[in-house]
């Protein structure tokens, strides 16, 4: 399998020589056709690794190559090679959206016949077509997000880098971005898709690099990664503290037998356990006598969730 893009121990220094390491020597490929997804929690690292790949941002260390071309020599051929829908919404409020992306497709040396046929093609792909003339600040924000998807569509780039498209917007809108998402992926696109959730790196992705700290700490499909955690059961308990020292409460129930870990986030206990039939009995009962009420309870089976608490230690999310 061929690899479009390829990443030698890119890193990233803000302020250098003490400012934040946000991306620390990480080394991944992307097949030619897949869907690669970043998975991680804020501050992982996932903008400034886009924002290198796309030639926003100057890496402090390695390279990277897209389509054969490196993110420091041969920026045109990367920009090229690349579309780019970043996590901040960069369009016009007062003008329509096919006037958004004119204005993109001109800024991509793009014109004439060919912008205009391009135009409605990715009206067409993000489904606002038939709203293409009107005013960008009447939409809603999903509206524009599938717009930013269109910018980033227009020059007809082989990857899609998506820097976390469906945080903040509701449900509906979110589904209708997945799957825009699998269908030009159907088509050939290939994808580097950013996420917190891990649900959508699992829905979504033919393999996933787990980020944290600005360090890959996993990269492989969803049954390699799980694996790594071996037979392991997680239970996710929503639970009213009700006063319930929540840092006592996971140390005790860290030392119930079979429980591997334990994360308390606000309304949340987080168990990794070798078997949750034989270990579920007690931790309900160290969960009562705390004084805690279980609002709801679930066993899942091995999930990205439960391979980034083994990895970490800590939730990926609360
Ligand atoms: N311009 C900047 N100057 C200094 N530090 C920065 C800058 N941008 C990001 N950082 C820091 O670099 C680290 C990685 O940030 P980054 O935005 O890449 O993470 P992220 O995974 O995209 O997070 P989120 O999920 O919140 O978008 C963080 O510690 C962040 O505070
Ligand atoms: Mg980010």
């Amino acid at each position: 399998m061929s690899n479009i893009v390829e990443v030698r121990q890119l890193a990233k220094q803000y302020n250098p020589p003490d400012g934040v390491m946000a991306v620390h020597d990480i080394s991944f490929e992307i097949h030619s056709g897949e869907i690669f997804s970043l998975l991680g929690p804020n501050g992982a690292g996932k903008t400034t690794t886009l924002s290198m790949l796309s030639c926003l941002l100057a890496q402090t260390g390695g390279d990277a190559f897209v389509d054969g071309n490196s993110i420091s020599e041969d920026v045109l051929k990367v920009k090229q090679a690349i579309g780019v829908v970043p996590q901040e919404i960069a369009l016009y409020p007062t003008i329509s959206a096919r006037e958004n992306l004119q204005f993109w497709g001109r800024m991509y040396g793009m014109g004439g016949q060919r912008l205009e046929q391009r135009l409605d093609i990715c009206l067409e792909i993000a489904g606002l077509a038939d709203r293409a003339t009107d005013k960008i600040e009447t939409y809603s924000g999903g509206m524009k997000r599938r717009l930013n998807i269109a910018v980033g569509l227009l020059h007809e780039p082989k990857v899609l880098l998506l820097d976390e498209p469906t945080v903040g917007i509701d449900p509906q809108s979110r589904r209708r971005i997945l799957d825009t998402i699998k269908a030009l992926n159907e088509h050939g696109m290939t994808v580097l898709y950013t996420t917190h959730y891990m649900e959508e790196a699992e829905e979504l992705s033919d393999r996933i690099g787990i980020i944290d700290h600005g360090e890959l700490i996993a990269i492989g499909t969803l049954a390699e990664l799980t694996r790594r955690v071996g037979e392991h059961d997680n239970i996710r308990l929503q639970v009213e503290f009700n006063g319930a020292d929540a840092a006592d409460l996971t140390a005790q129930l860290a030392m119930c037998k079979g429980v591997s870990q334990v994360v308390a986030g606000d309304s949340t206990l987080l168990l990794q356990v070798e078997d949750a039939d034989t270990a579920l009995a007690d931790i309900v009962v160290f969960v009562s006598q705390a004084g805690a009420h279980i609002r709801q309870l679930e066993i899942q089976e091995p999930n990205l969730e439960g391979v980034f608490l083994h990895l970490t230690g800590r939730a990926l999310r609360d």
